[in-house]
């Protein structure tokens, strides 16, 4: 809010006339860009063009109203006891900065509901996640492991149990990605992958906006793979290339445009939707990139064609999938920093995947632009990154893999897709609702006796006994 201080300055009668007019200022501007209490459902977009700036054609205006309600925390799915098409297992820890892109844009995808698996909970992420639990789209999960436990070899196996004993059954199609991985969607022949709204049955008041929407995801699964019980996506993993640092304000989707280049014999350690049909033992998961179908069900790829005969078991070092359709953006190492910050958090639980390369992982991770390679003074800045002396760092960070332009390609499907585009627009709505940089504006002013208190957050103290159900 732009008010006219420089008012107080001038003379006293100036001054009384001018506390008028900033008076009238303040509240109009209250009125007009923000609700003094901040309730969730009353958030919209301060104005059509706002959005509309991150449109890409007029053709893309119809789903507007979903970009709204999914900014407004209004787009509920149906009750937990109600099973809905699409649902994702995740490990939110650690992973704060990141999550409000990854929701959004699956939600855009038409993710209902994500059940998120934290190993270290704290107040931090209730007050993070607290508007998804409220709106139903998120169902947090706080494992508490005892003092000592190796949680780094563990977790895994826990969520993913977990994930077919509780998600399973209330669900149609569950997945385990990581909050690093981004599911596009889309498909030869398709002009475009918008979710467009179901009209309203002719009986009902006409000038109601549409609740429900039409995913081309949940159209695939129900049309093309509903005889599946598996169905294994491609992953293709980008490459840090130059990014040092994701600020708050920036988006990883828009920052990582360059990946492995892939031929169409690539046998990908992907990840897989089950297709649960409501039952909870139909399917499952022999670890993150595999799975074991029942006899007498299916393993199909993404167009449909079934790629598993015998044994139903899609096997760990995968197989050969479609590029198109349904696919997962990893970005392996969203940016140097983060990288090396988790390294620091996880350092004391050596058996998790992320610190196993250490510090030195990170700089190999890590492709230096040509900027940065071209003068010594680009590489002596580059190398001073390193904090430690370790000589396998430094020259780790500023190596380039032989014939790297071979190896990797530009892919700017994801920061460029509608998905992309209206994220960015959502978040952008939300900083700006915001009164400090790094504090979303619904975390402002929430009390710890409230977060506490709230519902929709499961504990679970004995894992073990959680997961046979007993
Ligand atoms: C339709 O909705 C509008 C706005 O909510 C309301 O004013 C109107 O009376 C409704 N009409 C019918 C037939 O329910
Ligand atoms: C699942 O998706 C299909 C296709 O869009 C839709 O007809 C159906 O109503 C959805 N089911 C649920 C539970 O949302």
């Amino acid at each position: 809010m732009n008010l006219p201080v420089h008012g107080v300055t001038r003379r006293t009668g100036v001054l009384a006339c001018l506390a008028i007019v900033c008076l009238l200022l303040l509240v109009h501007s209250s009125a007009s860009s923000r609700p003094l209490i901040p309730l969730p459902q009353a958030v919209r977009f301060r104005s059509s063009s706002t959005l509309a700036r991150y449109l890409a054609h007029p053709s893309e205006r119809p789903a507007l109203p979903l970009v709204s309600s999914i900014s407004s925390f209004s787009l509920s799915p149906p009750p937990p006891s109600h099973p809905v098409n699409v649902s994702i297992c995740a490990v939110p820890t650690h992973e704060e900065q990141y999550l409000p892109e990854w929701i959004t844009w699956h939600r855009l995808v038409g993710v209902e509901r994500f059940y998120l698996f934290d190993n270290s909970p704290s107040r931090r992420m209730r007050r993070l996640l607290k508007p998804w639990i409220d709106e139903g789209s998120v169902v947090l999960y706080e494992l508490h492991y005892k003092e000592g436990t190796d949680i780094g070899a563990i977790y895994q196996q826990h969520v993913l149990r977990l994930c077919e004993k509780d998600v399973l059954p209330h669900t149609y199609w569950a997945s385990h990605h990581d909050v690093d991985e981004f599911l596009l969607v889309d498909a030869p022949g398709w002009s475009s992958p918008l979710p467009t709204p179901v009209p309203p049955p002719s009986s009902s008041n006409s000038t109601a906006l549409a609740t429900r929407w039409t995913f081309p995801l949940h159209v695939r699964f129900n049309e093309i793979l509903h005889r599946a019980t598996c169905v294994p996506i491609l992953r293709l993993p980008f490459h840090n290339y130059g990014v040092r640092e994701v600020g708050w304000a920036e988006s990883v989707v828009e920052k990582q445009t360059v990946r492995d280049k892939v031929d169409p014999n690539f046998h990908t350690y992907g990840k897989i939707f089950l297709h649960s049909a409501q039952q909870a033992k139909r399917a499952s998961w022999m670890g993150p990139h595999s799975c074991k179908a029942l006899p007498g069900t299916v393993v199909l790829d993404s167009h449909g064609k079934r790629i598993v005969n015998e044994e139903g078991i899609y096997p760990f070092n995968g197989l050969a999938l479609p590029q198109e359709s349904l696919r997962l953006f990893h970005y392996v190492q969203r940016s140097l920093e983060d990288c090396r910050s988790k390294y620091r958090v996880l350092a004391n639980t050596p058996n998790d995947w992320r610190t196993k390369d250490g510090l030195t992982g990170c700089a190999r991770n890590y492709v230096p632009l040509d900027s940065e390679l071209a003068t010594s003074e680009g590489r002596d800045e580059l190398a001073a990154l390193v904090a430690t002396d370790s000589e396998e760092e430094r020259k780790a960070l500023l190596d380039r893999p032989a014939s790297w332009w071979e190896l990797f390609e530009r892919d700017t499907a994801a920061r460029d897709s509608w998905q992309g585009r209206m994220t960015r627009a959502v978040l952008a709505e939300w900083r700006a609702r915001g009164k400090r940089e790094g504090v979303w504006w619904w975390e402002e002013g929430v009390a710890d006796e409230e977060l506490d208190g709230m519902e929709g957050v499961r504990v679970v103290r004995d894992i073990e006994r959680a997961i046979m159900g007993a």
